[in-house]
């Protein structure tokens, strides 16, 4: 595919891959499209937005996109090609030894650290469905039985458990022995895969009688259903989606080769990310609206409405096992990413031999999704609920998606605008790039946008602001 690139030399200080490690430019785009394009798209977009009432969702969402997310995605390729470091390490090169900033790496391993242990035991929902489908289970059933099984697995902690275990060991074993080849030259095959199995989806809503009503639910706004937690969701997760604000793109950016045009690149990662979201939106509410769910179902909401039209076309029994083999994929593309910064902080800041870095804080993250993995069944920490107001799972995912990111985000944007060398961030942004006069532009949305809109977001989500 795309032409090779020459490599930076590659540097001791190590981290994750060799420095330089991507092969070429759409090495670097898969990579980076593999964090990105995970189960944010495909499992999460769609119920958030069926929760929060659809259209006027995803318009917010949008709008997060291109006046947050794209910028900060710059940014974060920015700071990690110019250092070639892990964000610590990183934020020590450019703010100084001794700076307070680094502070900004330590709170990107720990969202890493939190995020990884409850994405996993989502990716283990999909592993299970991919062994439902092999072993034929979801033919023969009514819609409302094959939507009920989420149900039963939802609450099933032992269950849970085992795929949750058996995820977070693939994705050690991957960052263990390091990304390098293998990954990228699965995702050359298996990402575009996903994309057809998804296309084939698509082809075949668009019979069904809902699949208007489903289009004008993701498209047609209707603010009245749209809340302040909802703006902030659509903003926590306009940085969920893109892997922003705990330093991942830094980390693959730290990899990138002079000659990638980032303006292009950040864009083009954008885009595939927001595609997918939409299509999987739009394969999931027509089927909702022609066989009578609710789009409100929260987190079971793939599960419950994908098998349902796959259990009616012809061949839909392979698709099921390919669609959630692939779902699984995704995920694992992106988890090791969130386990890649953990992973290579340890090894950039303490000197920690790879295995090390990966098997020690790659077992805690097991321990510590535990709870979540048991948090349908009221296993562990069964009181949780009653005492905080969401589950364990729950609890964790909306305060690293909806406050850690966020405030990652929003601190490197103030960071690299107002505190970092300007001559130095500029030169870095204009290298190997077409569109050097954009430099002025993303400065200021940097400086002034990004931290307006998130704190006004903020500011409205604690009740200081009341619109
Ligand atoms: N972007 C991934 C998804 O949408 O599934 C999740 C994710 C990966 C978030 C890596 C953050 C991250 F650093």
């Amino acid at each position: 595919m795309g032409e090779p690139v020459s490599q930076t030399p590659p540097s001791e200080s190590g981290g994750g891959f060799k420095r330089g490690m991507w092969s070429s430019r759409t090495g670097f785009i898969l990579a980076a499209a593999g964090s990105a394009i995970g189960l944010g798209n495909i499992w999460k977009f769609p119920y958030i937005a069926g929760v929060n009432g659809g259209g006027a969702f995803v318009l917010i969402y949008l709008v997060a996109i291109v006046l947050v997310g794209y910028p900060i995605m710059l940014a974060e390729l920015v700071i990690g090609r110019n250092t070639q470091a892990s964000p610590v390490v990183a934020f020590g090169k450019l703010a100084g030894p001794e700076s307070k900033w680094k502070m900004l790496g330590w709170l990107g391993v720990l969202t890493g650290f939190i995020i990884l242990s409850y994405y996993s035991v989502v990716a283990g929902w999909a592993l299970n469905y991919v062994l439902m489908s092999v072993c034929d289970f979801l033919s023969n059933k009514s819609p409302e039985q094959i939507s009920s099984l989420f149900d039963k697995l939802y609450v099933a902690g032992d269950i849970n458990l085992f795929w949750h275990t058996l995820f977070m060991l693939l994705t050690i074993g991957i960052v263990f022995g390091g990304v390098k080849k293998g990954i990228e030259r699965w995702a050359r095959i298996l990402m575009p895969m996903l994309f057809l199995i998804m296309l084939i989806l698509v082809a075949r809503v668009v019979f069904l009688p809902g699949f208007v009503r489903g289009v004008s639910f993701v498209f047609a706004p209707n603010f009245d259903k749209l809340t302040a937690a909802g703006v902030l969701e659509a903003v926590g997760h306009a940085f969920f989606t893109l892997s922003l604000g705990m330093g991942a793109m830094l980390t693959y950016g730290s990899y990138l080769s002079k000659k990638t045009d980032l303006v292009k690149a950040s864009a083009v990662v954008c885009s595939l990310d927001l595609i997918i979201a939409l299509m999987s939106c739009l394969i999931i509410f027509p089927i909702v609206f022609s066989f009578g769910f609710e789009p409100d179902q929260g987190p079971g909401l793939v599960f419950k409405t994908i098998p349902v039209v796959l259990s009616q076309i012809a061949g839909g029994e392979l698709l099921a096992i390919l669609f959630f083999l692939l779902l699984a994929f995704a995920a694992l593309t992106s988890s090791i990413s969130l386990l890649e910064v953990v992973t290579s902080h340890f090894i950039d800041s303490f000197g920690w031999s790879r295995k090390k870095a990966t098997l020690i804080p790659g077992l805690l993250i097991l321990l510590f999704g535990i709870p979540s993995a048991l948090a349908g069944g009221g296993g562990l920490f069964s009181s949780w609920e009653s005492i905080v107001g969401k589950n364990f799972f729950d609890t964790v995912d909306y305060l690293a998606t909806n406050w850690m990111l966020p405030l990652g985000g929003i601190l490197i944007a103030i960071f690299i605008g107002w505190f970092a060398p300007l001559e130095r961030i500029k030169d870095e942004f204009q290298t190997g790039s077409k569109f050097k006069h954009i430099f002025i532009v993303w400065l200021w949305a940097i400086r002034v946008i990004v931290p307006i809109v998130m704190v006004v977001v903020l500011l409205y989500k604690v009740r200081i602001l009341d619109l």
